[in-house]
C-alpha cells in the first residue's frame, strides 16, 4: 500500500512537472503592459474624442448604414454578436466579426494577419466591399461639409481640411482605448498579488491550461496569443455550402486576393493565411486570437461555428478536428468533466468581472453648404 502510494506521489510529481515544463518553453501569461502607440500617430485627448466619434458616425460608409460600432457593437463584446459578421447591404460577409477590444496589441490584425497597423485596417474596413462599403473620396469630401469635423481635424491634425488618412489615424488612436482594464480581470490581480482573485477551481483551470491541456502552447504572453498561425480543423461554416450569398462573397474574395482559377473554381471553405502568402502549406490557418475578454465575445472562431465556450473546450478535448495542415501540437486530451468545468472558470478569468461598455458620442450636426469663397 505504501509503495502503491509513492509511486502515485512520484506520476503525481511527473504529472505537475510535466505541466510546468510546458508553460516554461512558453511566455506565460502576464498583466497587459501598456498600449503600444506609435511614434507618428501620438494619442491626445482630442484625437481619441475624434476617433471615437468617427468610430459611430455613419457618414463613414457607403450608404450610411455602415458604422465601424454596427459591427463592433460594445453591448455585443465589441463584435455583432453572429456567426458570420452582417454585411453591407446587398451582401453577407463570410467571416465572424472580431472584438476590437485589445486590439491595440496585436501586430498583425484580421483572422489571416493581413494588416500589421491599426492605421492600415481601418481603410480596409471602411472601403472593404462586403463591410463600409465607402469610396475614399466621396466620405473625405462629406466630412469637409460637415463643420464641427472641419474644427476638430484642424485642431487635432492641423490641416485646412479633413482627409481621411487622418480620419484613419483618429479612429487608430481611439481604438487603443479600447482595452481590458486590469483592475477588473481576476487573472490580472491575481497576477499582481491578490491571493483571493482566483477560486480554487480558477486556479486548477490554470494549472490544465499551462499544463495537461497545452493551451499555453499557443495562447501565451500578455495579450494570451502568439500571433502565429495554426490550423486546429475548425469545422466549415455550413452557409459556405447552400447560402448563395455567402458563396458570392466567398467566391468574390478569393477573386480578390489573387488566387489562381483552378484553386477559385473548387472554392470551397477558407483558407485563411494561404490567401497572403500563396503557400500550399499555409492553406486553413489562422492567428490565434487572445483568450481575453472571450466571455463577451462568441460565437467562436473565423466562422463563428461555435455558439459558447464549453463546445469550444469539447473541441480541444477530441484534438480539434481534421484540418488540411492540422498543427500537430493539438493531441486528444482527455479531460474530465471536472477538469472542463476548471478550465472554462479559469477563461472566465480572463475576461473583466464586467464588459467594457463605452457610451454613445454625441456626433457633429448635419451637413452644411460652404460660405462662397472669399475673393
Ligand atoms: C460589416 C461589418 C464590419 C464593419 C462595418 C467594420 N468591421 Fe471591423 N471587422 C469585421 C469583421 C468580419 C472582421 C474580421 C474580418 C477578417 O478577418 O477578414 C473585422 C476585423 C476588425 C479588426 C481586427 C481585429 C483583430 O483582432 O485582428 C479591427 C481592428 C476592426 N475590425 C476595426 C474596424 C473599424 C475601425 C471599422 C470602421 C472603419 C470596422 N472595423 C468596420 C466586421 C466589420
Ligand atoms: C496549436 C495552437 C493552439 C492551441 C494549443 C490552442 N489554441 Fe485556441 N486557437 C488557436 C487558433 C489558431 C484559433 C483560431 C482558429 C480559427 O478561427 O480557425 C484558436 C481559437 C480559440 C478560441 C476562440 C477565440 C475567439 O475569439 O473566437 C478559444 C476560446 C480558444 N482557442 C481556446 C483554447 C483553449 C482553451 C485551448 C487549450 C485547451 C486552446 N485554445 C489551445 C490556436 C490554438
Amino acid at each position: 500500500m505504501r509503495k502503491q502510494l509513492a509511486i502515485y506521489a512520484v506520476g503525481l510529481a511527473g504529472l505537475l512537472l510535466t505541466g510546468t515544463a510546458l508553460a516554461q518553453k512558453f511566455p506565460p501569461l502576464a498583466p497587459l503592459p501598456p498600449v503600444p502607440i506609435p511614434k507618428d500617430n501620438p494619442n491626445t485627448p482630442a484625437k481619441i474624442a475624434l476617433g471615437k466619434q468617427l468610430f459611430w458616425d455613419n457618414r463613414l460608409s457607403g450608404d450610411n448604414s455602415m458604422p465601424c460600432v454596427s459591427c463592433h457593437l460594445p453591448a455585443l463584446g465589441w463584435g455583432d454578436g453572429g456567426e458570420i459578421s452582417r454585411g453591407y447591404p446587398g451582401t453577407k460577409h463570410w467571416r465572424n466579426s472580431q472584438t476590437i477590444l485589445n486590439s491595440a496589441y496585436y501586430n498583425k490584425l484580421f483572422w489571416e494577419g493581413s494588416v500589421t497597423s491599426l492605421e492600415a485596417q481601418a481603410p480596409a474596413a471602411a472601403e472593404g466591399g462586403v463591410a463600409g462599403n465607402g469610396d475614399t473620396s466621396v466620405m473625405e469630401m462629406r466630412l469637409r461639409f460637415i463643420p464641427e469635423y472641419v474644427a476638430a481635424f484642424r485642431q487635432v491634425f492641423g490641416n485646412e481640411w479633413p482627409r481621411m488618412f487622418d480620419a484613419y489615424r483618429a479612429i487608430a488612436a481611439y481604438q487603443r482605448t479600447v482595452v481590458s482594464d486590469a483592475s477588473k480581470v481576476p487573472f490580472d490581480r491575481h497576477a499582481k498579488g491578490d491571493k483571493k482573485a482566483l477560486n480554487d477551481s480558477q486556479k486548477r483551470g490554470m494549472a490544465l491550461f499551462n499544463g495537461k491541456a497545452g493551451c499555453i502552447q499557443c495562447h501565451n504572453g500578455p495579450l494570451a496569443s502568439d500571433q502565429r498561425f495554426y490550423d486546429i480543423g475548425v469545422p466549415d461554416h455550413p452557409g459556405f455550402k447552400d447560402d448563395p450569398l455567402l458563396q458570392v462573397t466567398h467566391r468574390w474574395q478569393y477573386y480578390q486576393k489573387g488566387v489562381s482559377e483552378g484553386v477559385y473554381r473548387d472554392a470551397a471553405n477558407d483558407l485563411g493565411l494561404y490567401f497572403g502568402t500563396k503557400n500550399p502549406k499555409d492553406k486553413g490557418k489562422f492567428r490565434v486570437p487572445s483568450l481575453r475578454e472571450v466571455k463577451y465575445t462568441g460565437p467562436y472562431m473565423h466562422n463563428g461555428v461555435f455558439a459558447t465556450l464549453d463546445q469550444v473546450v469539447d473541441f480541444y478535448d477530441v484534438g480539434g478536428g481534421p484540418g488540411m495542415n492540422k498543427t500537430k501540437l493539438l493531441k486528444p486530451l482527455k479531460l474530465k468533466p471536472a477538469e472542463k468545468k476548471d478550465l472554462l472558470a479559469f477563461i472566465d478569468a480572463l475576461s473583466m468581472t464586467e464588459p467594457l461598455i463605452h457610451d454613445d458620442p454625441k456626433l457633429p450636426g448635419d451637413y452644411q453648404p460652404l460660405p462662397p469663397p472669399v475673393k
